[in-house]
């Protein structure tokens, strides 16, 4: 066939495309365990991470061994084989009508639309019990929902850190909520008081002569509304909505 025909000019053009879409779609398929495997590392990465638990040079996976992670029934804070550890998957599970539920609009503080019925959470146990309890949290900013992690010291009310793994904020607006100095002024603060809720982020800046002050987070300079999305997913996530009813039952001394 002459080289200029068009049956030959279309055929080697056909014949290109048949080939490169099976060199794309192998490469999918055989990387997508590798994807799933970094993913996976990375979330033990930011589980870690969220608790002041990262040792740099150290293999992850060994890290994490000190973790045991425990799915949780949300609506009774109670422990629960009901689904698979090893396979749960809580973001699809947050999406599928039979395995979450809606939020109406007073409920959904933190925009998030759907709760899954069942959450991991990661804890690290001591001789004395629960030394750190690591709490997957999310809600909408500005831009985006922010995934994320807050660890609890073995008191169950003493921050013991954050860290958000996944957003959209603007770099240097709402993307600070990665900065590690605002990261760090969470430590230590208290999530409860007499079993109330009282961590906040305010607006601008903590005044610590204040009373109360053990309890607030500064807020971000010219990201109010990331700020507030801060705020409200924490109240969601630490309050009876969320893991509120879990941290009660592990305090009573009964789990
Ligand atoms: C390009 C652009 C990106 C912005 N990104 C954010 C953001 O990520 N988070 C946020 O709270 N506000 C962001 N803002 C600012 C908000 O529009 C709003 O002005 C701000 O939240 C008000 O905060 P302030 O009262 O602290 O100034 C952005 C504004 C612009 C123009």
């Amino acid at each position: 066939m002459a080289n200029d025909s068009i049956k030959k000019t279309f055929g080697v053009a056909a014949l290109l495309c048949v080939v490169c879409a099976i060199v794309v779609s192998t490469a999918a398929v055989m990387l997508r365990p590798a994807q799933q495997a970094n993913k996976l590392l990375d979330l033990k990465t930011n589980i870690l991470a969220s608790a002041g638990l990262l040792q740099a040079g150290v293999d992850v996976e060994t890290q994490f061994e000190q973790i045991t992670t425990r799915i949780v029934d949300m609506e009774t804070g109670r422990f629960t084989d009901a689904v698979d550890v090893a396979t749960y998957d809580q973001r699809k599970a947050s999406k599928d009508p039979a395995l979450s539920v809606e939020l109406t609009g007073d409920e959904d503080i933190a925009k998030i639309k759907r709760r899954a019925k069942y959450s991991s959470v990661y804890i690290v146990e001591g001789e004395q019990g629960i030394e750190k309890l690591i709490l997957p949290i999310k809600g909408y900013g500005l831009w985006s929902t922010m995934y994320g992690f807050l660890a609890l010291e073995s008191d169950l009310q003493t921050v013991a850190g954050i860290g958000f793994y996944e957003h959209a904020e603007t770099p240097g607006l709402g993307g600070e909520i990665d900065n590690p100095n605002w990261k760090t002024s969470w430590v230590g603060k208290q999530a409860y008081n007499q079993g109330d809720l009282v961590l906040s982020v305010i607006k601008g800046r903590v005044d610590t002569e204040r009373a109360g002050s053990e309890s607030q987070i500064d807020g971000l300079a010219g990201a109010t509304l990331t700020t507030r999305g801060v705020d409200k997913l924490i109240k969601y996530w630490l309050g009876e909505q969320g893991f509120q009813p879990l941290i009660s039952y592990l305090k009573s001394g009964e789990a």
